[in-house]
């Protein structure tokens, strides 16, 4: 029979004609709800980015994402102590130096902010964190851009690798868990697993970037890392307008040794989460960045929408689309209210 039942056929005490399948079954309680959930969130999904500024005595607040700050060394290690109570599974660093130049030799600097800031958080708490790195230059650079130029001022994609594999070493040497080249150079994920494993770092792991699309959505970002760029990086990042271009990236960065693959931004590219986890047997993170954060928050602040359950809401959609794990600026307080 019919699921919606033909006509006259409905069984006794039914009314002819009504459903005797019925999906609002099993929404009927929260107790139903609970039990016949696809997907769950759980703390351990969550990656905490963190930014972390050389030379700062307190944390300043990023203006455009409220409730996240360029992290002093204390206030960072107070944050990271707080992700491990609160069960998050990682920890993504931003490092911000002082002085930036044309190649950014700060990020391969052993003193550098970053290598000190993944000394301190793995000492505090490497046991209970995962803790990745940001591979990338464009924190370093004074143009801004996440590679060196050449004389046309166009990002030198070959001798921008090199540079990856010197700031992938020291992040190694500082105790890293897992590099995360951010760039989208070609062969970046390649050129770092050999400079790792001809330095005696083949438990290091790669978190690769593999779609990372030139998006607006990376708006507040620029403000939470003091950003020099002009300009844009639709030389070297994704079009919005490509999927299959994804599959492309996706492949290389596999074959080429990436143990995690990261999609970014997450809202708008769910499309690409789901491709990419049906693809593959990596574990794919999704990136929800800067601009989805604070849109969120400016519509919460407003009154407009309510802001817990357009979170949750976030967070359990791009888990649905195939996510195993999220890189979230709320994964403190949702692990936390999770609990
Ligand atoms: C580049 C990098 C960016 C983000 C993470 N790594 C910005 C960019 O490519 O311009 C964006 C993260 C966010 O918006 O939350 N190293």
């Amino acid at each position: 029979e019919g699921v919606g039942g033909p006509a006259g056929a409905g069984p006794a005490g039914t009314t002819p004609g009504f459903p005797t399948v019925r999906p609002r079954r099993l929404r009927g309680s929260a107790a139903m709800r609970r039990l016949v959930a696809e997907t769950r969130l759980h703390p351990a999904d969550l990656i905490l980015p963190v930014f972390t500024m050389e030379g700062l005595t307190e944390p300043v607040p990023v203006r455009s994402m409220p409730g996240v700050v360029q992290h002093s060394r204390d206030s960072l290690r107070k944050a990271a102590v707080e992700a491990a109570e609160a069960g998050v599974g990682g920890i993504m660093l931003f490092g911000l130096p002082r002085q930036k130049d044309a190649v950014g030799s700060g990020a391969w600097d052993p003193d550098g902010v970053l290598q000190q800031a993944i000394r301190d958080v793995v000492a505090e708490v490497g046991d209970a964190l995962v803790v990745a790195a940001d591979t990338c230059l464009d924190e370093f650079t004074d143009h801004g851009h996440c590679g060196v130029l050449d004389e046309h001022g166009r990002v030198d994609n070959d001798a921008t690798l090199e540079l990856y594999g010197r700031m992938a070493l020291a992040q190694a040497e500082a105790g890293v868990h897992l590099v995360a080249p951010s760039g989208m150079m070609d062969g970046q994920v390649g050129h770092l697993r050999r400079t790792l494993d001809a330095a005696g770092f083949a438990d290091t792991g790669i978190l690769a970037y593999t779609a990372k699309y030139a998006s607006a959505f990376f708006g507040p970002f620029r403000e939470a890392v003091n950003s020099s760029l002009t300009g844009d990086r639709r030389t070297y990042q994704q079009d919005p307008a490509n999927a299959r271009e994804s599959m492309r990236e996706l492949a290389l960065d596999v074959a080429e040794g990436a143990d995690m693959v990261i999609v970014k931004p997450a809202m708008s590219y769910l499309d690409i989460v789901r491709q990419v986890a049906d693809a593959v047997d990596v574990p794919v993170v999704a990136y929800q960045v800067s601009g989805e954060y604070a849109m969120v928050e400016a519509a919460a602040a407003n009154g407009w929408v309510e802001r817990e359950r357009i979170i949750d809401e976030t967070l359990v959609s791009i888990r649905r689309a195939g996510a195993r794990s999220i890189l979230t600026y709320w994964a403190v307080e949702v692990a936390q209210r999770l609990r």
